[in-house]
């Protein structure tokens, strides 16, 4: 078994796949076989199409995915599914965007395979985080400006505020990337000006990275609510210092209308 998986329980296997965050040559070799070899794929709405035109064409072909505030299939219903599925002896590729195990809630449903026992093989995926900053040209530590990177999300819990640690997000030697961070990256900022980020702090936003739809722009926390005002997802946004290693501001588009 490749490095990096791991194996549990006895029926199955589903495997847990990471399509990395949109281009297929950012697939790992072991993800694409099994995309391409796979006899049914459930997939989320992040996956990009140019990665579901590698799925067999009499592959069954599950589209899970949620739009914000139009989920499509429950949490506990694409469970079920997957549980079904393996049962059924299908080979069974579970898709998500970036890396399973990254916000994509990838634990609970290996979590709940192997309560069922179902064998769940995970492979990882190229997190946006890496895909998004590679893509813009930003690297997420620097010697001299940032020692370390954090992932955070945005994405408030059933509507409530969000709750996180602001004074300890607001370091000026780390980096800081907000997942889900489209809807509240105006308060996102605020926050962290509070706490003690200076305004100039350099933003970028990249929207669907490494698609042919990719777009990004760059601003500072003073002026990323307002910019990023019209966007639609999905947008990733790395804050802090290694920012200004960005190619000049005249390769940036503004953001696509949702
Ligand atoms: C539910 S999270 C899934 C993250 C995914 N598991 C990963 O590792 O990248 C969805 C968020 O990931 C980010 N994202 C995923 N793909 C992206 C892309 N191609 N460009 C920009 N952001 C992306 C956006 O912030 C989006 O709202």
């Amino acid at each position: 078994m490749p490095e990096g998986t791991m194996k549990m329980g006895a029926t199955g296997p589903v495997h847990l796949v990471g399509a990395g965050p949109g281009d297929p040559d950012l697939l790992t070799v072991r993800a694409r076989r099994l995309v391409e070899t796979a006899e049914a794929v459930v997939f989320d709405r992040l996956v990009a199409e140019e990665i579901l035109a590698l799925v067999p064409p009499d592959a069954l072909r599950l589209d899970v995915g949620k739009a914000p505030g139009q989920h499509r299939m429950t949490q506990p219903e694409i469970n079920a599914l997957l549980v079904d599925l393996a049962r059924s002896g299908l080979s069974v590729v579970r898709l998500k965007g970036g890396d399973p195990f990254t916000f994509g809630r990838g634990g609970e449903e290996a979590e709940y395979l192997r309560r069922h026992g179902i064998t769940v093989e995970v492979v990882p995926g190229v997190t946006s985080a890496a895909g998004c900053a590679a893509a813009i040209g930003v690297p997420l530590t620097h010697r001299g400006l940032a020692h370390g990177v954090r992932y955070v999300t945005g994405h408030c819990q059933d509507g409530g505020a969000l709750d996180l640690d602001w004074a300890g997000l607001a370091d000026p030697d780390t980096t800081l990337i907000v997942y889900m961070g489209f809807a509240q990256i105006g308060g996102i900022a605020e926050r962290l000006v509070a706490a003690g980020l200076p305004e100039t702090t350099p933003v970028a936003a990249v929207q669907s990275g490494t698609t042919p739809r990719q777009r990004h722009m760059l601003a500072t926390l003073g002026s990323i609510g307002e910019t990023a005002a019209l966007a639609g997802g999905p947008v990733l946004f790395i804050i802090g210092r290694v920012v200004a290693l960005a190619p000049a501001q005249a390769e940036c588009h503004a953001l696509a209308p949702a």
